[in-house]
């Protein structure tokens, strides 16, 4: 069985992936720091799939670990790089926490791949990278524009790191994925997002306002240019996330892809405003929210979402679960997450 390391594997997409590689065929080794997610979530991981994940629990950002980790697991094949600080408001607080957790992990991981001859890795990018488009659908051609944050800093730094360090070295192989927003649990309600303290993103929100959690939920803005006033956004399930995944890696190991450091978005081409989304969750689930709309949050940008057909034809993958399905699988999780009937 091959084996691929998935860093940040007890994490929200990380464990996704994870259980969809194993029903792949893949063995899975999981390398987390616990610092954002709970060793629980193997057992979830294994309740859905039969098989318990490898789990080593060590920060990426000791060299000396990663090192000694790869002279443990001499036959990885493959390097999904999900580990990572994800949060933008905090990026801007502590920007050097980001810069090192991020920027160094990716590092230590490419340095490691060198010398222990692991050729191929995945890399978690995001949408964020194109800042505010000036044409959409955004394809992979559209130029980056500079980060809003250290945190968006972050993504776009690492694709360049991809990018010099395979140049150099033509031994190594990779993909960078530019996720779109990824919402939604798995249909099990067994693994899905859990966001420590007050969810910074919208449908964990949702989910929590539904739940009792929060009073209301704030709509951020209702005047921007897009077909009610509120941000749009390409809300991706996670399942058909994780799954382009598996088709990266099988692309990695089957020398199927036609560069060395190749991009593709991942999103489902729709846009969709905050109040579609609040609607689609109400529809899906009969649970009324309680909404206001208040100001724009800063940093926000108007709308975006993905032109997919790179990875629609290159990687014959495309997002299948649509909207309602999706924050249906939410609801299903947070309520299972707080023992709701
Ligand atoms: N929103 C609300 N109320 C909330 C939370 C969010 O109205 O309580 C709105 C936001 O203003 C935005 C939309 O819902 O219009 C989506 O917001 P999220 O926070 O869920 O997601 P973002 O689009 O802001 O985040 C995406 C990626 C991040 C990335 C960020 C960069 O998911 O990984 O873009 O700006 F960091």
């Amino acid at each position: 069985m091959k084996q691929i390391l998935v860093t940040g594997g007890t994490g929200y997409i990380g464990s996704h992936t994870a259980v969809e590689l194993q029903r792949a065929g893949y063995e899975v080794i999981i390398v987390d720091n616990l610092s954002n997610s709970s060793v629980d979530v193997l057992d979830g991981i294994e309740k859905i799939s039969g098989i318990r994940p490898v789990f080593e629990q060590f920060d990426l950002v000791e060299k000396d670990k990663v090192d000694a980790f790869f002279a443990k697991y001499p036959n990885i094949q493959a390097i999904i790089h999900f580990a990572a600080s994800k949060a933008v408001g905090e990026s801007v607080e502590k920007p050097l926490l980001y810069y090192r957790n991020n920027l160094v992990s990716l590092i230590n991981l490419l340095e490691c791949q060198l010398k222990y001859g692991v050729a191929n890795i995945v890399f978690s990018s995001s949408c964020t990278v194109y800042g505010q488009p000036d044409h959409l659908p955004v394809t992979e051609d559209t130029p980056r524009k500079d980060a809003e944050s250290p945190y968006g800093n972050t993504k776009r730094v690492n694709e360049d790191i991809l990018h010099d360090t395979i140049a150099a070295n033509p031994q190594l192989k990779g993909i960078a994925l530019r996720y779109f927003n990824p919402v939604g649990a798995h249909p099990s309600a067994l693994i899905g997002e859990l966001p420590l303290g007050i969810p910074a993103n919208l449908v964990p929100f949702i989910t929590q306002t539904a739940a009792g959690l929060r009073s209301e939920l704030k709509i951020f803005g209702d005047d921007y240019d897009t077909v009610d006033g509120s941000a749009v956004r390409d809300y991706i399930n996670v399942v058909d996330l994780a799954k382009a995944h598996v088709v990266a890696v099988s692309r990695l190991l089957g020398n199927k892809n036609k560069a060395g450091y190749e991009i593709f978005n991942l999103g489902t081409g729709n846009g969709v405003s905050v109040l579609e989304a609040v609607h689609a969750f109400e529809k899906a689930t009969g649970v009324k929210l309680n909404y206001k709309i208040v100001g724009r949050r800063a940093g926000d940008i108007e709308k975006i979402w993905a032109d997919t057909t790179l990875a629609n034809q290159e990687l014959g993958w495309k997002a299948e679960k649509g909207l309602e399905e999706t924050l249906l699988s939410a609801w299903e999780w947070e309520k299972r997450v707080r023992g709701i009937n």
